[in-house]
């Protein structure tokens, strides 16, 4: 448990977050020049146009920009789910694609949690066997995988829903299941598409609330896709997006949303 919180122990605190901040800005990720088009001749969209910016250790940066700007394809190609057409993307030091096929499943399962849009929970199995996945997939005892899931449902309060499968839970809940997947082979990388779109304002806003105060610590690093400007107080960083294109990385709370967006 935390100390009490007495005023000292709160400006140590303060001290300390303002501290870790400035001081310890160490990468986490690198992109560099990320490309992505789909189609062929005429139906040829570029979705990505030589995308480049760092993300840091121990910080939210918010991706935003309006629908179809290209932030899902890019961060998917930063992800290791889709590889670009050019560019590179460095996690912890490692050229991703420049990995194999199996090298590059291992890393991302070991390394990165991916939290979709539309969460892609399987409804045939239970609350607690999803979450369970990534550890089945590695190869867990089967036993010990399904008490961690337990474990991890619990931290994001679910505990109580574990048995039941994933339709009888409201939309936060089952953000929060796909959350709770995502973390279960603790990633240093967490990614987070439009995690408030479907929710209502109070809902986004305590899923939001929760991964800055319970998720983020100081060897993470989370990148949230949103259009959501409820949500911004929460970001370190804000980058936006435009036609495929990094426009501008602003302090999040300074941000202003865009016009209509
Ligand atoms: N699998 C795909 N096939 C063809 N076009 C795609 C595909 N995925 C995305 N696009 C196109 O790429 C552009 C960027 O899409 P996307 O990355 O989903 O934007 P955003 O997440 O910002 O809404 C859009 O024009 C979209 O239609
Ligand atoms: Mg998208």
């Amino acid at each position: 448990m935390d100390m009490p919180d007495t005023p000292g122990n709160i400006a140590e605190k303060t001290v300390a977050k303002t501290v870790a901040k400035t001081v310890a800005k160490t990468v986490a990720i690198r992109a560099e020049g990320l490309t992505k088009g789909f189609g062929e001749g005429e139906t040829y969209t570029r979705a990505v146009s030589d995308v480049s910016f760092e993300a840091y250790h121990g910080e939210i940066l918010f991706v935003v920009g309006p629908s179809g700007s290209g932030k899902t394809t890019m961060l998917s190609m930063v992800s290791g789910i889709l590889r670009p057409d050019a560019g590179r993307v460095s996690i912890e030091g490692q050229d991703i694609w420049s990995l194999s096929t199996d090298q590059l499943a291992h890393f991302r399962l070991n390394t990165i949690g991916f939290v979709f849009q539309d969460f892609h929970l399987f409804p045939r199995l239970t609350t607690a066997e999803n979450v369970a996945i990534p550890l089945i997939i590695k190869r867990h005892p089967w036993d010990e995988a399904m008490s961690e899931a337990r474990r991890f449902l619990e931290i994001v309060g679910l505990a109580n829903r574990a048995d039941v499968p994933p339709v009888k839970l409201s939309g936060g809940e089952q953000q929060r299941v796909a959350i709770a997947r995502a973390l279960i082979a603790q990633p240093d990388l967490l990614v987070l598409d439009e995690p408030t779109a479907s929710l209502d304002g109070d809902t986004g806003r305590n899923i939001i609330s929760f991964v800055r105060n319970q998720v983020l610590n100081d060897k993470r690093c989370i990148l949230i896709i949103t259009h959501d400007s409820r949500i911004f107080e929460f970001a370190d960083r804000i980058l936006n997006m435009e036609d495929g294109r990094v426009t501008g990385i602003a302090d999040g709370g300074s941000h202003v949303a865009h016009e209509g967006v």
